[in-house]
């Protein structure tokens, strides 16, 4: 009998010898085009690699399509207090409700980006990889959780998902994963190739006396090949402060010139060079302080980490840096390259772009407000704000890349009209979108809600607002000086004395955009746009949120929120 042949086997590999082209879908939800740049760059990839690819936003996609799927990839970030991302919203919402339906026999892994130093790091991808779970799919390859850098970690998940692709059709598909950079726009620049901009002018917006400082900042991007849409951002690189870096080199008593190692590819830098541009020194987060426990001696650390004691740790990181940690429970008993290897990196950070391309083409704009405030008895900068208030100047270069950001985009159909609430720094985008419209001779109506603390002072681009509403390319502007008066007036305010007019915008399919900040501003005015479109539109709430909820699947309300 030994040498019968096993007729099974035989027939198993004959079946197995046929090429097979693999069907994947990769579902991504992406705020800030994080994820979405990942999706594209893993997609293409995946493709190259022969694999049947098919890329979708969360908000594009038909639950119903579920169960066709074979091969799942989810790409998702996670926002605020554990929130997903405005184009995520419904499909979760979906598949978390009792019509999602069964998936036996569905193979997915999911990519989940955040930030560690929030409390509900990476929430939204690990609700999808325990609920995909639940309804009978299996893992190819276990989640992974990016912290801000995740290149790394990111590629990592990428071949385990190839190579768990691979298995289960082992002597069919040979794929190699090929290695490319990731999101590398058509010039060759990119997140991790940046372009070093020439800065041709930094100047203050603010008139004197005001609260604030918003920069109007001006590069160059001549020769690069660089070219950005309206309502994308843009990357910079920034250093940290000198100052903070030399007290903090001084507390710890290390040398600021020993070397240290900085990545796997074995890249050297000075310690205090490191700290200047390399890593995060202004940022705790409960993973950091957990390290730190361990190379110091202190039991008040780690009785600060310990059950019980969530609140105040949450509440002793915010509004400190390391600085702090370090004069507060050091020494540390370690050394400088041991030290380092416990930081993150300096995230870049993103701004949205105040220009319009077609306008400027070897330009673009930003509009940067200066983050400063006295916390737990020290003066305390934002990273990239101060440094382009303080330490920038005409001439110096700066390491950018263009970050494109599909969910907040112009209609394709110039005669569509759109509303725009953006108080404070949040009008930037819409100066590149009435630049834009301006250039391509555009016929739909615009509308602009601006705030701010003060008129005399603080009125962003004042006299661009008032030349397009002049020319006609801006149909409508109201604004909202929230100091000038004894009681605030805020943009929503103003949307709201306006609601019969703006309900019947909203009925013409205007697209309404919200750009600035997400916690207070962005929060109240989506209330009020519920509250508007229940009066107007005689709606209760429930109808009220299904209007907005497909406003949103339509891509006709769109946030670019911080
Ligand atoms: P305030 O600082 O006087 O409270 C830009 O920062 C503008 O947004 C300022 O006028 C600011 O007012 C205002 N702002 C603050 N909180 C807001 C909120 N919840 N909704 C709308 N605008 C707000």
């Amino acid at each position: 009998t030994a040498e019968l042949p096993n007729l099974t086997t035989e027939i198993t590999e004959q079946k197995a010898a046929k090429p097979i082209t693999k069907d994947i879908t990769i579902l991504f939800g992406s705020q800030t085009g994080n994820a979405q740049n990942l999706t594209k760059n893993h997609g293409n990839r995946l493709k190259e690699n022969g694999f049947n690819v098919t890329v979708q936003s969360m908000s594009d996609f038909k639950p119903n399509n579920l169960k066709k799927i074979q091969n799942l990839l989810i790409i998702v970030s996670t926002h605020g207090e554990g929130d997903p991302p405005d184009t995520a919203i419904a499909f979760h919402e979906f598949l978390h409700g009792k019509r999602a339906p069964k998936l036996e026999g569905l193979q997915y892994s999911v990519l989940a980006l955040g930030d560690s130093s929030y409390e509900f790091f990476c929430e939204t991808g690990k609700q999808f990889d325990k609920r995909l779970e639940e309804l009978g799919g299996i893992r190819l390859y276990p989640r992974v959780d990016c912290d801000l850098d995740y290149d790394e970690p990111a590629n990592e998940w990428f071949e385990g998902v190839v190579s768990g692709l691979n298995l289960q059709s082992k002597s069919t598909v040979t794929n190699t994963v090929n290695t490319a950079p990731t999101s590398v726009q058509d010039s060759g620049y990119s997140r991790t190739n940046p372009y070093y901009a020439e800065v041709l002018d930094v100047i203050n917006l603010n008139g004197r006396g005001s609260n604030k400082e918003t920069f109007h900042v001006e590069l160059s991007l001549e020769d690069s090949g660089i070219s950005y849409e309206p309502g994308d951002s843009l990357g910079i690189f920034p250093n940290n402060d000198p100052e903070l870096v030399d007290l903090l080199i001084k507390e710890l008593d290390f040398s600021p010139t020993e070397s240290v190692t900085i990545n796997k590819q074995g890249e050297v830098l000075a310690f205090r060079e490191a700290l200047l541009t390399y890593y995060e020194i202004t940022v705790l987060t409960k993973p950091l302080l957990q390290k730190f426990s361990a190379i110091t001696a202190n039991k008040s650390l780690a009785a600060l980490l310990g059950k019980g004691n969530e609140e105040k740790l949450k509440d002793y990181m915010n509004g400190r840096d390391l600085l702090d940690l370090i004069r507060e429970f050091g020494p540390l008993d370690t050394n400088a390259q041991t030290f380092v290897s416990l930081l993150r990196k300096l995230p870049t950070r993103l701004y949205s772009i105040a220009s319009s391309y077609k306008a400027n083409p070897d330009e673009a704009h930003l509009t940067i407000g200066a983050v400063r405030y006295h916390a737990n008895g020290r003066d305390r900068n934002g990273v990239c704000s101060v440094q382009i208030a303080e330490r920038i100047q005409p001439g110096d270069k700066l390491p950018i890349y263009i970050q494109n950001n599909e969910n907040f985009k112009l209609p394709e159909n110039p005669e569509t009209p759109i509303i725009m609430v953006g108080p404070g720094t949040g009008v930037a985008p819409f100066r590149s979108f009435m630049q834009e419209r301006e250039e391509i001779g555009a016929q739909g109506k615009s509308w602009l809600f601006f705030g701010d603390q003060h008129f005399v002072t603080d009125f962003l681009y004042q006299t661009e607002w008032q030349n397009w509403l002049k020319d006609g390319v801006l149909t409508k502007l109201n604004i909202a000086f929230s100091r000038d008066k004894a009681e605030k007036v805020y943009v929503q305010h103003r949307m709201l004395e306006h609601s019969k007019e703006l309900f019947e915008w909203l009925e013409d399919g205007a697209v309404l955009y919200i750009c600035g900040d997400e916690k207070h501003m962005a929060h109240d005015v989506h209330q009020t746009l519920l509250a508007i479109i229940q009066k107007e539109g005689q709606m209760s709430l429930e109808k009220a949120e299904e209007y907005v909820a497909a406003m949103i699947q339509n891509k006709r309300y769109q946030r670019d929120v911080y």
